[in-house]
C-alpha cells in the first residue's frame, strides 16, 4: 500500500508578515482558493490508482497549529490516516522517522510519499505520472526523489548529480544548500537537478537508512514514538523524549550520504511546473500579472510601476513608480523589500525573535 506523509510543521519564516509563527505559510492561501497544505493533500489524493491500495494522509505537524490542520483538511473533506503533532519541531528527519514508525505500527510496510506542505505544481498530469514511477521504484527498495531542472543558482535547494540516462537514474551525487559559487558551477556543469523535497521509499528503508547515518536519532525518535499518547483524533509523541531528539533535516541526515552505500538513491525527472514558495519572490513568479509584470492580491492601486507584487490583506494599499519591489502589508506589520532580495526577510524575523 502507498502512505501519503505531508510534513506540515515548518515555520516558513521568509514570508513574513503574512507567513506568522501561529500561521506559517502552509495555511496560507496565496493563489487560488486553497491553501498551500490543502493543494498537497489534494496533489496526493490524486495519486489513487487501481495499481495500489493510497491510504488516507498522514501528517506531521506541529502542536500549536492541530486545529489549523484540521479544519483545513475538513474543507478539503480528505480523511486523514493519522495526525502526528510534535510537540516541537526538530526539522524533517524526525517527523518523517515519526510517520515510518506509525505505518510500521500496523505489521505491513507501505511505501511513504513524503512531501513538503508548501510548494505549487501547475501539471497535475505530470505530476501524478511522475509520483507513480517513483512510487514502483520504491516499491522495490529504493529511496527515490524527484528532480526538478535548474534554471537559477538557488542556494535553498538540494542539487542531485546523476549517472544514467532512462527513467529512474541513479544518484551519485546529493548536496544540500550549496553556496552560490558551488551553486553556479553546477548549474553550468549542466547535469545537476535540484531536489523536489518529496522522498518515496518504504519505511522500512528510511528506518534502515537512518539507523546507518543517524542512530542517535533513531533512537531518541523511538523513544518518543513510544512515549506517545493518543486520542481519537491526534498522536502526540512523549515531549520530554521528543525535545532530546537532534533537530535534521531528511537532506542532512540521509540524503547526502546515500550516494557510494548499498542503499539505492534513484531519481525521477519531474517536470510538472514545480514551485517552492519559499519567498516573496517565488510568489511574484507564479502569480497572474498584469502587461508590466505587476502581481496584487487585495486592495491594492497599482500606477506605474513594474514587476512590483502588493499583497494587501487588511487596508487599501496604493503604490507609485515602483520597479521590482515587493509590499505586504498585513493588520499590524508591513514589508517592502527589494524583490530579489526577498530572502534576507528572514533577518527581520530573526531580530523579532518569538515576537513575530
Ligand atoms: N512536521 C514537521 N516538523 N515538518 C517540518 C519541520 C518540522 O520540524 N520542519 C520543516 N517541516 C516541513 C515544512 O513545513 C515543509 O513543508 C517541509 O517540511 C520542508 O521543510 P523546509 O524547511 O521548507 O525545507 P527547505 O525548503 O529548506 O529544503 C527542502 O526542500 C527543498 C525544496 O523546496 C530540502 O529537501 C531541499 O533539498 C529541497 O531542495
Ligand atoms: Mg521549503
Amino acid at each position: 500500500s502507498v502512505l501519503p506523509v505531508i510534513m506540515a510543521g515548518g515555520s516558513g519564516t521568509r514570508l513574513w508578515p503574512l507567513s506568522r509563527a501561529g500561521y506559517p505559510k502552509q495555511f496560507l492561501v496565496l493563489s487560488g482558493n486553497e491553501s498551500l497544505f490543502q493543494m498537497a493533500a489534494r496533489r496526493l489524493a490524486a495519486l489513487a490508482s487501481p495499481e495500489f491500495d493510497l491510504a488516507g494522509p498522514c501528517i506531521v505537524g506541529n502542536d500549536e497549529h492541530r486545529f489549523l490542520v484540521l479544519d483545513q483538511l475538513r474543507e478539503t473533506k480528505l480523511e486523514p490516516s493519522s495526525v502526528l503533532l510534535e510537540p516541537m519541531g526538530r526539522n524533517t528527519a524526525p517527523a518523517l522517522t515519526l510517520a515510518a514508525l506509525a505505518a510500521l505500527e500496523g505489521g505491513t510496510d507501505p511505501v511513504l510519499v513524503v512531501t513538503p506542505a508548501d510548494q505549487t505544481v501547475t501539471k497535475p498530469e505530470a505530476f501524478t505520472a511522475a509520483l507513480h514511477q517513483a512510487i514502483r521504484l520504491a516499491a522495490d527498495g529504493a529511496i527515490t526523489i524527484l528532480g526538478i531542472t535548474p534554471d537559477r543558482p538557488e542556494t535553498g535547494y538540494g542539487y542531485i548529480r546523476t549517472t544514467s540516462e532512462g527513467s529512474g537514474l541513479a544518484v551519485a551525487q546529493f548536496v544540500e544548500k550549496p553556496d552560490l559559487e558551488t551553486a553556479q558551477r553546477y548549474l553550468a556543469e549542466g547535469d545537476y537537478y535540484w531536489n523536489s523535497g518529496m522522498f518515496v521509499l518504504r519505511a522500512s528503508v528510511w528506518m534502515k537508512a537512518l539507523e546507518r547515518f543517524r542512530p542517535d536519532i533513531a533512537e531518541a525518535t523511538r523513544a518518543a514514538w513510544a512515549a506517545r499518547k493518543a486520542d481519537a483524533k491526534f498522536v502526540r509523541p512523549g515531549k520530554a523524549e521528543f525535545a532530546a531528539v537532534p533537530s535534521e533535516s531528511v537532506d542532512y541526515a540521509v540524503m547526502e550520504r546515500c550516494p557510494g552505500t548499498d542503499i539505492p538513491l534513484r531519481m525521477v525527472a519531474l517536470d510538472a511546473g514545480w514551485n517552492d514558495l519559499g519567498a516573496w519572490e517565488a510568489v511574484w513568479q507564479v502569480a497572474d500579472k498584469d502587461e508590466a509584470g505587476n502581481a496584487f492580491v487585495g486592495d491594492a492601486l497599482i500606477a506605474d510601476s513594474q514587476n512590483t507584487l502588493v499583497h494587501a490583506t487588511s487596508r487599501l494599499v496604493g503604490v507609485v513608480g515602483l520597479k521590482d519591489v515587493v509590499v505586504v502589508e498585513t493588520a499590524d506589520a508591513v514589508l517592502v523589500s527589494d524583490r530579489a532580495r526577498s530572502q534576507e526577510v528572514k533577518q527581520i524575523v530573526n531580530r523579532l525573535g518569538a515576537e513575530q
